[in-house]
C-alpha cells in the first residue's frame, strides 16, 4: 500500500485568519485544500469533490464540528476527519473520539503535525477500504483477481499477494504446470501502485542464451551484424512496472549472471553499448521446477536463487485443495459461452468424479477437460460418463515402458466405491446416498468394476 504525498483536504473553520493561514501553509506543501467558514458550505463542497480527510473545527456556530462530521460521515462513510480543538476544550476532543473523527490537534498547531495527522489519517483509511473490499470479495465468494478459491492454500497466496504488491523486492512464484502462476503474477502487478505502469512478459523457455539476452537488454545499432537500428530490452519497457520472467528455470546461466547484476544494482548495459542503464522494475520470476535442486544440478546460480525468492509464492496443486474444484467447476460453467447456451448443469456423479481425479495439469487441464466434455455433450446433464469419455484417452499410458501414468478417471472412481462399500459395511443405498447417484448407476457401476 502506497500513500500519496499530497492530499485533497477539506478544512472548516469559522476563524477566517486561521484557516487562510493553514490552507496556505498546507498549499507550500503540495496538498490541496477547499477551505469552508460553515458546515452547510462544507457539505456542498464534500457533495461536489472527493476529499482525502476533513479537518474540522470543534466550535463553531450553527452546525458544530461532531454534528458536520456526523453529517459529512453520513453521506462519505469512509472519509477521515480530523477535530480542531481551542484551549481547554479537549473532553469535547476526546468525545469527537468516540464519535468517530479519527484524531484530534490542538490549536496552534505545527503544519508538520497537521501532515502526520492527516497521513496517518489516509493510511488508515485505506487499510480499511481494503479489509472491507476483502471481506466483501470473501463474503460474496467474487474471485480474487480472477484467483477463484477458498481453500486455506489459496487464501494464503492471496493474503501474501496483498502483503507484497508494493514492494519492490524480487517474487519467486513456484508452482506446478497450470496451477496459476501467471494469474498470481498479474494480481500482484494490477493490486500494486504500479498498475498503471506496464507488466511485461518474457518466456525463457525455448530462447536461446543471445535472444534472450537481447531481448531483456536489448542493443545499440551495429551492436550485432544485421543490427541496423537500436532497440530497447523489455528491462526498459518494464521501466516502473513489473517484469514477469516465465520459466526462469530455463535460463541460461550467462543471463542469469546478467540478470543477478540487474536485481542487485538495477543497473544494465545494452548489447554493445559502453553505456549503463539504470531502471526501477519489479522482477516477478515463475518456475514449475524446484529451484533448488536446478542449484544442486549446477543449473541454476544460487546467489540469484536467493535474490529472487525474497518473496517466494508457492501455489498449491488443484489435488491439494479438492474444495476449491466445485468452485471452479461453477466459475467455468457461468463464463464459458458454450456452457451457457447448452444451460449445462453437472451431476453430482460428475462433480465426484472430478474432485477426486489427480489433476496433474491442473486448473488448466480442469477448464480444458470441462471445455471438450461440454463441446461434446449432447444433454444439459454432464455426467462422469460424458467426463470419462474425455478423460480417458489422454491418461491411457502411450507404451508398457510408461506405467506411472496418473490414475484414471475409473481408476479413481473404482477406488472410492470401493473404499465407500468397505466403511458402509455394503450397505448399497447408503453409499449411493452418500455419492449422490441413484442405486441402480451404483450396481451399475460395481458390476463393471467387479464390485460387491
Ligand atoms: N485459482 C484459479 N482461478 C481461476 N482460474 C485459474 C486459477 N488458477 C489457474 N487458472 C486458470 O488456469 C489456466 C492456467 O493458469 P496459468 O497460466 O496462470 O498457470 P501457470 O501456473 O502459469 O502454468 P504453466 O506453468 O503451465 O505456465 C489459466 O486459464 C488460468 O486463468
Ligand atoms: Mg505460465
Amino acid at each position: 500500500m502506497t500513500i500519496p504525498d499530497s492530499f485533497h483536504v477539506l478544512l472548516v473553520d469559522d476563524d477566517a485568519t486561521f484557516r487562510k493561514a493553514l490552507s496556505r501553509a498546507l498549499d507550500r506543501r503540495d496538498h490541496r485544500v477547499e477551505a469552508a467558514g460553515a458546515g452547510s458550505e462544507a457539505l456542498t463542497l464534500a457533495d461536489h469533490e472527493d476529499f482525502d480527510a476533513a479537518i474540522l473545527d470543534l466550535k463553531m456556530p450553527g452546525m458544530d464540528g461532531i454534528e458536520l462530521m456526523h453529517e459529512l460521515r453520513s453521506r462519505h462513510a469512509d472519509l477521515p476527519v480530523v477535530i480542531l480543538t481551542g484551549h481547554g476544550t479537549i473532553p469535547s476532543a476526546i468525545e469527537a473520539i468516540q464519535a468517530g473523527a479519527y484524531d484530534y490537534l490542538q490549536k496552534p498547531c505545527e503544519v508538520a503535525e497537521v501532515e502526520i495527522t492527516l497521513k496517518n489519517a489516509v493510511r488508515q483509511r485505506q487499510l480499511m477500504t481494503e479489509n472491507r473490499q476483502l471481506r466483501e470479495a470473501i463474503r460474496l465468494g467474487t474471485p480474487y483477481e480472477g484467483i477463484v478459491g477458498e481453500s486455506q492454500p489459496i487464501r494464503d497466496v492471496v493474503e501474501l499477494i496483498e502483503k507484497t504488491k508494493d514492494s519492490w523486492s524480487p517474487v519467486l512464484i513456484q508452482g506446478e504446470s497450470g496451477t496459476g502462476k501467471e494469474l498470481v503474477a498479474r494480481a500482484l502487478h494490477s493490486r500494486s501502485s504500479r498498475a498503471s505502469r506496464p507488466f511485461v512478459t518474457v518466456n525463457c523457455a525455448g530462447l536461446k542464451p543471445e535472444l534472450l539476452e537481447n531481448e531483456l537488454f536489448g542493443h545499440i545499432e551495429g551492436a550485432f551484424t544485421g543490427a541496423l537500428r537500436s532497440k530497447s530490452g523489455l528491462f526498459e519497457v518494464a521501466d516502473q512496472g513489473t517484469l514477469f520472467i516465465d520459466e526462469v528455470a530455463d535460463m541460461d546461466l550467462t543471463v542469469q549472471a546478467s540478470l543477478l547484476r540487474v536485481v542487485e544494482s538495477g543497473v544494465f548495459r545494452p548489447l554493445g553499448s559502453t553505456r549503463e542503464k539504470e531502471v526501477r522494475v519489479r522482477i516477478v520470476a515463475a518456475a514449475n521446477r524446484d529451484l533448488h535442486q536446478a542449484v544442486l544440478d549446477g543449473k541454476f546460480r544460487q546467489d540469484l536463487l536467493y535474490r529472487l525468492e525474497v518473496v517466494h509464492v508457492l501455489v498449491p496443486p488443484l489435488r491439494d485443495r479438492q474444495d476449491d474444484i466445485p468452485l471452479m467447476v461453477q466459475h467455468y460453467l457461468e463464463t464459458s459461452r458454450d456452457a451457457k447456451e447448452k444451460g449445462i448443469a453437472l451431476s453430482p456423479d460428475a462433480l465426484h468424479l472430478l474432485r477426486h481425479y489427480r489433476w496433474p495439469g491442473n486448473v488448466r487441464e480442469l477448464f480444458h477437460v470441462l471445455e471438450r466434455a461440454i463441446l461434446l455433450c449432447e444433454e444439459k446433464n454432464l455426467s462422469a460418463r460424458d467426463l470419462d469419455a474425455v478423460l480417458r484417452p489422454r491418461f491411457r499410458p502411450a507404451s508398457p515402458e510408461e506405467p506411472k501414468d496418473p490414475l484414471t478417471l475409473e481408476d479413481s472412481e473404482k477406488q472410492h466405491i470401493r473404499r465407500m462399500l468397505e466403511r458402509e459395511g455394503g450397505n448399497v443405498s447408503r453409499v449411493s446416498e452418500i455419492l449422490g447417484i441413484d442405486r441402480r448407476t451404483l450396481q451399475r457401476k460395481m458390476k463393471r468394476y467387479g464390485l460387491r
